[in-house]
């Protein structure tokens, strides 16, 4: 019998008010991602979407496609009513205010993989789950800038092929898929486990002669394959949207890098620690993956600002151990 994303989640929660909060944002944020796909299908067809608005950039410094706003507008709809004190997003300055009584706060990534909407290529949405009380934090913002450690629930959803949400509560990585007929997301896959080793990884490798020596050095050494140092072929992959590249991985192991580089604004890579890095790390993790900058534990950094990015390794846990022992 197949289990829906309600029962999961009902199951889950029991009657702690804390997990009740939880499934409760989950669930609404996992409703957000079904009008989200339906946007995406349209693609052709609303080609507007893939549009920059003026020359706007959002509050990582990156460009504002109008399918962003639109995408974070639909979360906002869906937590207006919920158990969530503030939203934190890539495409917002500061964080939303949404309940006052909340007991929690979220921080989102609404469209990832924004530069592949008119491109037919799967796009996503990240999402991570935070404590709050209005007593333990000066303001909103610290809140959202708790350790990944501190996650309760994380997750994104693909708008690819087929609509995906990777999900976990805190026991094991879960994958649901969008069951159109019915409407509800059915469990697919009870306990994601990512392959300790591997021989795929994922960068964007235009970026080489940017890169820091040790990343250059890890990537030379796969490039020189059997005869090489790691003494095996590598294979490449790459889509630009990290949740595609994290599904992948999920599925079939691997490694997905963005590091940093020499390049100005890249200095801690490109991806974005309390809505990208975090939520990955705390899913990765949960399928007994691994996440690191080079140097330190994901989920162990204490956020600096809001919209701090981080060079970022995951995936395959051997793999990214090895990737590690080059810095
Ligand atoms: P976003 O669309 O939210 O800005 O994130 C894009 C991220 C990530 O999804 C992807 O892996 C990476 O940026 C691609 O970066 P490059 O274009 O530099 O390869
Ligand atoms: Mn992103
Ligand atoms: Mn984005």
């Amino acid at each position: 019998m197949s289990v829906t994303l309600q029962a999961f989640l009902r199951d889950y929660a029991g009657t702690d008010p804390r997990k009740l909060a939880v499934a409760d944002a989950v669930s609404r944020i996992a409703e957000a991602g079904i009008a989200i796909a339906d946007l995406v299908a349209q693609g052709p067809l609303a080609d507007h979407f893939a549009k920059v608005r003026g020359d706007e950039a959002n509050a990582g410094g990156d460009t504002q496609k109008e399918l962003d706003v639109i995408a974070e507008e639909a979360i906002i709809a869906k937590l207006k009513s919920g158990p969530v004190a503030f939203l934190g997003s890539e495409e917002s300055e500061t964080p939303i205010p949404l309940n006052a009584d909340g007991s929690l706060v979220v921080a989102v990534d609404p469209l990832d993989g924004s530069s592949n909407i008119d491109t037919n290529v799967s796009v996503g949405t990240i999402y991570s789950v935070l404590p709050y009380d209005a007593a333990s934090f000066p303001d909103p913002t610290a809140a959202l800038m708790q350790k990944g450690s501190a996650q309760l629930a994380a997750g994104f959803l693909i708008y690819g092929p087929s609509t995906v949400l990777v999900s976990t509560l805190g026991a094991g990585t879960q994958v649901f898929a969008l069951d159109r007929a019915s409407g509800d997301f059915i469990l697919a896959k009870a306990a994601v486990e990512i392959a300790a080793a591997t021989k795929e990884y994922g960068v964007n490798q235009s970026n080489m002669r940017h890169w820091e020596e040790p990343m250059r050095r890890y990537i030379e050494d796969c490039l020189a394959g059997k005869d090489g140092p790691r003494a095996k072929d590598f294979n490449m992959r790459w889509v630009g949207s990290m949740v595609a590249d994290a599904f992948r991985i999920f599925t079939r192991g691997g490694v997905y890098i963005y590091s940093g580089d020499k390049r100005k604004g890249y200095e801690n890579g490109r991806l974005r620690l309390i809505y990208e890095a975090n939520p990955v790390a705390f899913i990765t993790e949960q399928a007994q993956g691994a996440a690191t900058d080079g140097t330190t534990r994901i989920l162990d950094i204490t956020p600096q600002k809001l919209h701090q990015r981080i060079p970022l390794v995951f995936g395959s846990r051997e793999e990214v151990a090895k990737i590690a022992s080059y810095y």
